[in-house]
């Protein structure tokens, strides 16, 4: 296993994801942790980047007695300027701020070999920087292994020690040899070429299918085993890839003890919490209810037009609706009981499709990193019921979850899905929310996805969806003048979603949308393309 402990950077769960591209089990803690309180012993320690700088008052450090423990350490970005405040360096405020792609070119040593961290990658490397401190002394006993224009000492290694410093972000797809970088460092070096790192693989993390399969049978089991022969599980689904996949996995470890529950927000897509039905019930052979509460949702979110407002209505609401549904289920298995009906108990258990991503968010060091935006989710639900949690997703990354999808036959139109936001359509009103709001949005949106998929382009794009935006234009159509409302159209492609890029579309597929949707969906005279990257722009409008 490898160590890496998390200084606050928005890119460390990245670090840990490479690792497991690698094969290899990694697990990220907080940079505070003591070494004690670490349960495994680490084959190698990767110190993550930070917003911090560390000569600030409140600073984050590791606890220094790794320095000590022998194992290889490899610091990135305020990873290695902490390597360099605590073995003798001096770190200083860059005259340039660094952020974005540079060269570095690597060290030869006499025998024209390089140093291990960068075997087999060449001279010269592009690598994404982002720093506005960096090295200006290094520590004693120190080497320089490469450097860029601006940064004479960009990556070091120590003489002696398998101790490493780089100021680039290996993690970042930006940096296209970085997954080498990382793959020297944790297998050739942390786990010194010739060990079995097959041994230290924990199966089902890696990507190859044998370990899916194995992932699933053993995690059926595991449900199957913690759920014991009596006792029910709830859990939401939404028609998402996630909640998807869970629900199947617990259908196949327990079947109708599993209650799904679809809840029909009203700022949903065009027809989907019946076909949601269709698949999870006829298909998939769930046991779902669909309940479809899209009054109540529609008549407390009526002239809100704030989108934190919106997404606290929608968040609370939702609790509300799967409360009165999760009792509804417990009062008829308490009717059972009392009748001495079928033993399939109580209901016991909470379903949740949390990620990976979701369990390092909240495991990981809280630098001083703002809230952009609340994405709601159903934590703290259930305090009443006292359920216990169950979360079988959650040792996988999103590509891995769809991975299983595929193995467990759930149709690849709904294993590539683009994700949608718990809000729905009513952070995609830009105005206030209602019936014939939502009507036009679902028109507009569903013609936009559909002529997407025509062109097959569905899959090339992270994220495509309208927006209604709160403004009418004049529009001629036959002899009349028209004053209708706007449509944007917003498509991105990104990785992880923190960064983003508009899609550039062929012209004929955009004018075939835009026809369609100014003809076909009343109220809208004209559409318009988003051509925002993220940053400055997110990928919602709201
Ligand atoms: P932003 O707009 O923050 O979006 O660039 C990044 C990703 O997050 C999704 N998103 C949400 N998902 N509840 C969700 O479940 C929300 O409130 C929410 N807001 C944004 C967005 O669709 C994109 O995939």
């Amino acid at each position: 296993t490898i160590l890496i402990l998390d200084f606050g950077s928005q890119y460390s769960h990245l670090i840990t994801r490479r690792c497991r591209e690698h094969n290899v089990y990694a697990e990220l803690m907080p940079c505070t942790t003591k070494l004690e309180d670490v349960h495994f012993q680490p084959k190698g320690i990767i110190l993550s980047g930070s917003p911090y700088s560390v000569y600030d008052k409140d600073s984050p450090h590791v606890d220094p007695a790794v320095f000590e423990l022998g194992v290889p350490i490899l610091g990135i970005c305020y990873g290695l300027q902490e390597i360099a405040w605590n073995l003798g360096g001096t770190v200083s405020k860059c005259e340039h701020r660094e952020y974005g792609p540079a060269d570095i070119t690597t060290s030869k040593f006499g025998n024209g070999s390089v140093d291990a961290l960068f075997k087999g990658l060449g001279d010269e490397m592009k690598v994404w920087m982002s720093h506005g401190d960096q090295l200006s002394n290094p520590p004693p006993d120190f080497h320089v292994i490469g450097h860029t224009k601006s940064a004479p000492y960009a990556a070091l290694a120590h003489n002696s020690k398998p101790i490493y410093g780089i100021q680039f972000h290996p993690e970042v797809t930006h940096s296209p040899t970085g997954k080498a970088v990382i793959g020297n460092f944790i297998l050739d070096i942390s786990l010194d070429n010739g060990t079995p790192y097959i041994s230290l693989i924990v199966p089902y993390l890696c990507l190859t299918t044998i370990f899916q399969e194995e992932f699933i049978g053993k995690e059926i089991a595991r449900i199957r085993e913690i759920c014991g022969p009596k006792g029910r599980v709830i859990g939401a689904v939404s028609g998402g890839v996630d909640s998807t996949v869970a629900a199947k996995l617990m259908h196949e470890a327990i079947g109708d003890r599993f209650h799904a529950i679809m809840v029909d927000n009203g700022v949903l897509r065009l027809n989907e919490a019946k076909q949601v039905d269709e698949m999870l019930n006829k298909h998939l052979g769930v046991n779902l209810t669909v309940v479809d509460a899209s009054d109540l949702f529609l008549s407390r979110l009526e002239g809100v037009e704030d989108p934190e407002q919106k997404r606290k209505i929608i968040g609370n609401t939702f609790i509300n609706v799967f409360e009165d549904e999760a009792s509804k289920i417990e009062a008829a298995a308490e009717a059972e009981e009392a009748k001495g009906g079928e033993a399939k108990g109580r209901v016991e258990w909470l379903l949740q499709g949390t990620l990976y991503p979701d369990v390092i968010e909240s495991i990981s060091f809280k630098g001083p990193s703002a809230t952009i935006k609340t994405h709601h989710n159903v934590g703290g639900l259930l305090k009443d019921m006292k359920l216990k949690l169950i979360e079988p997703l959650r040792e996988l990354f999103k590509d891995e979850v769809r991975a299983l999808g595929r193995l467990l036959s759930i149709p690849a139109h709904l294993v590539g899905r683009h994700p949608f936001p718990g809000p729905g359509l009513a952070i995609r009103i830009l105005g206030p929310v209602n019936r014939e709001q939502v009507r036009i949005l679902q028109l507009a949106d569903n013609i936009y996805i559909d002529e997407i998929r025509k062109a097959g382009l569905y899959d090339q794009i992270a994220q495509a969806f309208a927006v209604l935006l709160p403004v009418k234009a004049v529009g001629v159509m036959g002899d009349q003048r028209t004053y209708e409302q706007v449509i944007a159209l917003r498509a991105v492609q990104s990785e992880d979603f923190m960064t983003a890029d508009w899609f550039a579309f062929p012209p004929e597929v955009l004018r075939k949308i835009s026809s369609r949707i100014t003809n076909e969906v009343v109220g809208i005279n004209r559409v318009t393309y988003d051509i925002s990257s993220k940053p400055p722009a997110t990928v919602e409008w709201l």
